[in-house]
């Protein structure tokens, strides 16, 4: 069977890593490069964890890591999106163990020895995506700033998008503002961009990310596969659910949405995800960002008016 050509584009985090793991790892899938960007860190954080990722995986050599934006689009206008207002690690301390969340860095892995690429990620996106065969599908699961600069510097690469499946949204759940989740939040002119774009979106909300929350026992059966590779998921998902007990509990106690590594799984086998709904609109409160009284709406995910088509999935199964 022919691989399915895709790009990462990521904001690494724990959910990150084991998305690239999985599609790295994965014989269906030809990762063809990663592309990093601001998001739950700055830049240099989302990239370093990034390369470390490659690192275990040995794959230094196979696939490039370009680091992309330090910024969103129109920082400048709401501070509160800017990079240095970054989300601080948030830790509590229970029983004598501290539970940290959003950490700094991946520190269950060894800093990398694999370097970034001396190219950024938005050339390489538009040279990468110009001179393909329109094959490639585009995976971002952070903020979608590089995307929508590539677009804007060189419309033609929509054209030669396959399509694009994105961590991005939320309908009945939110995590950033009571209206919004992070990714869109993040950068939500961005996202406007790239919904907007014509492409062939699938987009990959909280909704169905929150029904494939992995538990305590499931990550125990990763973790007794033994190998680097497996050790280390299972201490991502481990530090994510005590982090997730503490600070977002699930519906089920002791489990955690790995948001990211869903949107892989639904490229490698499309029936992860159920009920994937084609709505004729999508709106994002992208403008409404601009001035701090309305920060409550931007990146504002639910309302909905006629643009343009686009797939919403409304729940996902386990990975
Ligand atoms: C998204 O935000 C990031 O923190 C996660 O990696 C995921 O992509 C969830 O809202
Ligand atoms: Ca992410």
């Amino acid at each position: 069977m022919e691989k399915t050509k895709v790009i990462l584009d990521v904001d690494t985090g724990s959910d990150d890593a084991i998305a690239i793991m999985m599609a790295v790892l994965h014989p269906d899938l030809d990762v063809l490069g990663i592309t990093t960007v601001n998001g739950n860190k700055p830049l240099p954080n989302t990239t370093e964890n990034t390369l470390r990722v490659i690192d275990l995986l040995g794959a230094g050599d196979k696939v490039p890591v370009y680091m992309g934006c330090a910024d969103p689009m129109v920082a400048e206008l709401t501070p509160d999106r800017h990079a240095e207002s970054r989300q601080a690690p948030q830790k509590m301390e229970v029983g004598g163990e501290v539970v940290e969340y959003h950490s700094e860095y991946l520190d269950m892995l060894p800093p990398s020895t694999t370097k970034a690429q001396e190219k950024r990620a938005v050339p390489y996106l538009i040279d990468t995506l110009m001179a393909s065969q329109g094959d490639i599908t585009l995976i971002p699961v952070g903020p979608l700033t590089n995307i929508a600069l590539a677009m804007r510097a060189e419309p033609r690469i929509k054209e030669k998008i396959k399509r694009i499946v994105i961590m991005g949204g939320g309908h009945n759940i939110t995590n950033r503002t009571s209206a919004a989740e992070f990714n869109i939040w993040k950068d939500p002119e961005a996202a406007q961009i790239v919904l907007t774009s014509g492409c062939q979106v699938l987009l990959v909300p909280l909704d169905s990310t929150h029904a494939g929350d992995v538990t305590l026992a499931e990550s125990r059966i990763i973790r007794e596969m033994g190998t680097p590779v497996a050790v280390a998921v299972a201490d991502l998902l481990d530090q994510r659910i005590k982090a997730y007990d503490m600070f977002q509990p699930q519906k089920i106690a002791g489990s955690t949405p790995p948001h990211d590594a869903l949107v892989v799984a639904s490229v490698i086998d499309p029936e992860v995800l159920r009920d994937v709904q084609f709505r004729r609109w999508m709106w994002i409160s992208a403008e409404e960002s601009a001035t701090a009284e309305r920060w409550w709406t931007a990146g504002y995910t639910r309302i909905t008016l006629p643009i343009y088509r686009l797939r919403w999935t409304v729940t996902g199964s386990g990975l």
